[in-house]
């Protein structure tokens, strides 16, 4: 290579799912009949009502251009009035929702328009890797806060105060939790609010798993006085079985909106409007179908605990999300060869939890968005596997 990339490049590597599903890839061609059990991507379809409003405003001629930066009002109508129904919080859709391609993105604007170079972000550790790459790739400097079994994966907010937090600008949290499945509560947002009001720092609570094997809706943006120092994070991918679609949004004060906004409108150009159309439908859904989604991950999840089990893993049974995070057992030395020799021996990739920080370490994640025949033959060969060591 002659011409050398930027030093930014130098602070992050490649997604580790984005290796790993590359590798999966190939060893599919050689012939490998590989059972992924490694990511969250919903395998079930939207509900048929998307997917005709997609079709029929994609036939008409009027469709096809630019669209608003911020989403047509349709939607962020939409977006209001399933958090008012679900969440209990009260949004103008006017100015206090923002359209993003997916959250995952809205990770990266709101960073770029919060956060300059020096400054700390808290970052759970587990926690999403993209809090800690995009921190690296806009000069913040994380600061990570632990998360563990015996805090009940909660952040310990009184040990992060122990310490300086007057560059602390902005701080991430995932409720309910990815990787670990924790559900938060509304005390844990309000003493959030609370830490975060007192400290005069930007909280941000990445929100996509409430619809998953979950009944307690909770948003950060429901705690009293919230949006002085909250935004909020939301997406159609796990929710709605959308995630190819790329569908998410960000919620909050107009003011602070305003700035994410002052990124995005510089990077994209609006979405495609029968998409827009389409996820006005999906979230019309009736809360019937949430249900029928979710009949099926508590028929996936209990073949997936019986892989825990067969792996002598230690896990709890009230994790929310697409996933089920379990402790491996004391007498394996380390995660990721144990991981690497599961997919050579038996073809079943599960996610070895080094990935999502120091603390996952002594964990896997196992994905519930494969088939019930899918985790079954994962299952069996497994226990072949465990049969013939
Ligand atoms: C915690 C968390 N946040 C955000 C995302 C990204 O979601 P989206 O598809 O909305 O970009 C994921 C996806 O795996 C996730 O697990």
């Amino acid at each position: 290579m002659t011409v050398k990339p930027a030093d930014r490049t130098g602070n992050v590597q490649e997604y580790y799912f984005s290796q790993k599903l590359a590798q999966i890839d190939r060893m599919r061609r050689e012939g490998s009949d590989v059972i992924n059990l490694g990511i969250g991507s919903p395998d079930q379809p939207p509900s048929q009502n998307t997917i005709s409003a997609l079709i029929e405003h994609a036939k008409k001629t009027t469709a096809h251009g630019y669209q608003s930066y911020s989403g047509i009002p349709a939607l962020r109508q939409a977006f209001s009035d399933w958090y008012e129904k679900y969440f209990k919080v009260n949004l103008n859709p006017d100015n206090e929702i923002l359209l993003l391609m997916g959250s995952k993105e809205g990770i990266m604007h709101i960073s770029m328009a919060f956060v300059n170079p020096g400054d700390e972000v808290l970052v759970p550790d587990p926690g999403y890797p993209t809090y800690s790459s995009v921190t690296n790739l806009v000069g913040g400097i994380i600061r990570k806060y632990d998360l563990n079994e015996k805090n009940g994966w909660l952040p310990d907010l009184e040990a992060i105060e122990k310490s300086d937090l007057s560059r602390v600008k902005l701080m991430w949290v995932n409720y309910p939790h990815m990787p670990t499945g924790v559900k938060g509560s509304m005390k844990l947002f309000e003493k959030l609010v609370a830490f975060c009001k007192k400290h005069n720092i930007l909280l941000c609570n990445d929100n996509p798993y409430s619809f998953i094997l979950n009944k307690e809706y909770h948003s950060l943006l429901a705690v009293d006085g919230a949006k002085e120092i909250a935004l909020e994070l939301n997406s159609l991918s796990k929710s709605h079985n959308m995630a190819g679609w790329r569908i998410g949004m960000v919620a909050g004060q107009s003011e602070y909106i305003k700035n994410i906004l002052k990124v995005k409108s510089n990077m994209d150009s609006g979405m495609f409007l029968a998409m827009q159309m389409a996820a006005v439908e999906a979230l019309n859904n009736p809360e019937s179908w949430y249900n029928t989604v979710n009949s099926v991950y508590i028929r996936r999840k209990k073949i997936v605990e019986e892989i825990m089990e067969l792996l002598k893993c230690t896990y709890d049974k009230s994790q929310a999300g697409l996933f089920v995070w379990g402790r491996i057992p004391e007498d394996i030395p380390d995660c990721e060869p144990y991981v690497e020799n599961i997919l050579m021996k038996t073809l079943v990739f599960i996610t070895p939890g080094f990935i999502f920080g120091k603390n996952g370490e002594r964990y896997i994640r196992i994905s519930l968005c494969a088939t019930e025949e899918k985790l079954k033959e994962a299952r069996n060969r497994i226990a072949s596997f465990l049969i013939a060591r």
